[in-house]
């Protein structure tokens, strides 16, 4: 018998570590440097690539909120909210790396992308389909209570489930928000705003699409607030 620690998983890889974790199938993902038409492909597949992986544990997440919710189970749904919105943040940050790269080495690297674009990003697309479903529960659980949209904002302590989870979905609004303007920001850093992306999109578009909201009557409802306590103060 042959002394070493005991591999007891089946699959690729040395170790059940590797096995496991899915090391060798996961390090071949990227192109090998003589595949490369510039260097920075790999700084650019590995940031996209963890940014994909981050978004499919966010919509994972979003789904088990969902589910949660239509169980009316706000407490077990809470619980989750910091995972999308960690999610988020981390393919956010991870966006720094880019910065790292020139805008002509961009070019570069844009040569080897063909007619790939974020818009087919199946990690963004499946989250921007995944959070209005959490919306659609909050409005659901808002008619079984029976009680206006206002109301949890002026009753916070009395509704307080229901307007922790309306704060939980604005949190979550907010951070797509903000992985957005970050994005615009990389994209005007790496080839500016005034041309097109590799489908042909303006990058104007983008702008626009920077204001999207995904709850806006979560933030129509902040004016609605300070119009109610003008027309208060008027009645005094
Ligand atoms: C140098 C880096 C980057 C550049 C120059 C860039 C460029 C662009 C451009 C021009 C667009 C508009 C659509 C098009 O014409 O393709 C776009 C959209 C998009 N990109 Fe990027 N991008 C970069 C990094 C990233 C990263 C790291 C991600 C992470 C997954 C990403 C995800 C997306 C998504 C999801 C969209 C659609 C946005 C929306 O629908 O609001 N991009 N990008």
């Amino acid at each position: 018998m042959a002394y070493g620690p005991d591999q007891i998983l089946e699959g690729l890889g040395k170790s059940d570590y590797e096995r496991y974790i899915r090391t060798p199938e996961l390090l071949s993902l990227q192109k090998s440097p003589d595949e490369w038409l510039h260097r920075d492909e790999l700084l650019f597949a590995i940031t996209h690539q963890t940014a994909e992986l981050w978004l499919k544990l966010a919509v994972s997440e979003a789904y088990q909120i969902a589910n949660y919710l239509a169980e009316d189970d706000i407490r077990m749904a809470l619980r989750l909210v910091p995972r999308i919105l960690m999610c988020v943040d981390y393919a956010d940050k991870g966006m720094a790396m880019l910065d790292q790269m020139t805008p002509w080495d961009y070019q570069q690297v844009r040569r080897a992308l063909g007619h790939g674009s974020g818009f087919d990003s199946p990690g963004f697309n499946a989250i921007r389909k995944a959070i209005p479903t959490l919306g659609k529960e909050f409005h659901r659980l808002l008619e079984k209570e029976g009680v206006p949209l206002l109301t949890i904002f002026l009753e916070h302590e009395k509704y307080d489930e229901l307007f922790s989870l309306a704060q939980a979905l604005l949190e979550i609004d907010q951070a797509m928000f903000m992985w957005r303007q970050r994005h615009f920001k990389i994209v005007e850093r790496s080839i500016g705003t005034k041309v097109s992306g590799t489908q042909g999109t303006p990058v104007e578009v983008l702008s626009k699409l920077n204001s999207f909201n995904f709850f806006p009557e979560l933030w129509d409802i902040r004016t609605t607030i300070t119009n109610h306590a003008i027309a208060e103060e008027g009645e005094n």
